[in-house]
């Protein structure tokens, strides 16, 4: 793709927005209050908005290799504080998805140079759910289930944090674990119990 097409495509955009509101800009740059925090994967075919039918201030979004909710990773916990602690999000959504390279990358035996660290929090969901993955056979669906079962200890990984902890108790905060499926486009609510969860690890993670 001619990378000055982006700018001709802006400009439609803009056109296409102002024809609907005159002062849609003007709105937009007032400020945000977005009801969600979504943090999904930086894979090129899994967007955030469009696959949501969302629209921008709508959503505050963070996305890296394998929607990864890590405890020293500077970058998703300042996301996560200014979401939940200023902007006062309502709900948090963590989003997987099917044929991820980067759970795919944690599945094989091969050095990846500076991404070994990355990737071994992957490995390290494999390790506590090993029993469960070991006993499934078909190897694609070994596969998906490792997706799921790595947004749901994303999630886990968000009740850990005390800011998730207090803006529950606060004022209700809940964590959602979703998946995309890439082969019909599907989103799918992996109905994360988690109030249960949250009070199964509470007695170990408890900080409020
Ligand atoms: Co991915």
């Amino acid at each position: 793709m001619d990378i000055s097409k982006v700018f001709q495509n802006n400009e439609k955009w803009i056109a296409e927005k102002l024809a609907v509101a005159p002062d849609y800009f003007e709105k937009l740059a007032q400020g945000q209050s977005p009801e969600f925090l979504y943090i999904g994967c930086s894979d090129s075919r899994v967007t955030a908005e469009d696959l949501m039918g969302i629209q921008p201030g709508e959503a505050f979004i963070h996305r890296n290799i394998a929607n990864m909710v890590i405890s020293i990773d500077l970058n998703v916990m300042s996301v996560l504080n200014y979401a939940v602690r200023h902007l006062k999000v309502k709900q948090i959504v963590v989003c997987g998805h099917y044929a991820c390279g980067g759970v795919k990358a944690a599945m094989q035996s091969t050095d990846m140079g500076i991404l070994n660290p990355w990737l071994r929090n992957i490995r390290d969901v494999y390790r506590l759910h090993k029993d469960e993955l070991n006993a499934i056979e078909d190897m694609d669906r070994r596969y998906d289930r490792l997706v799921e079962l790595n947004v749901q200890e994303q999630c886990v990984n968000l009740i850990k944090t005390a800011a998730v902890q207090s803006a529950h108790k606060e004022r209700g905060l809940l964590v959602h674990g979703w998946v995309f499926d890439i082969h019909t486009g599907k989103l799918i609510d992996l109905k994360i119990d988690f109030p249960s969860i949250l009070k199964n690890i509470m007695e170990i993670y408890k900080l409020d």
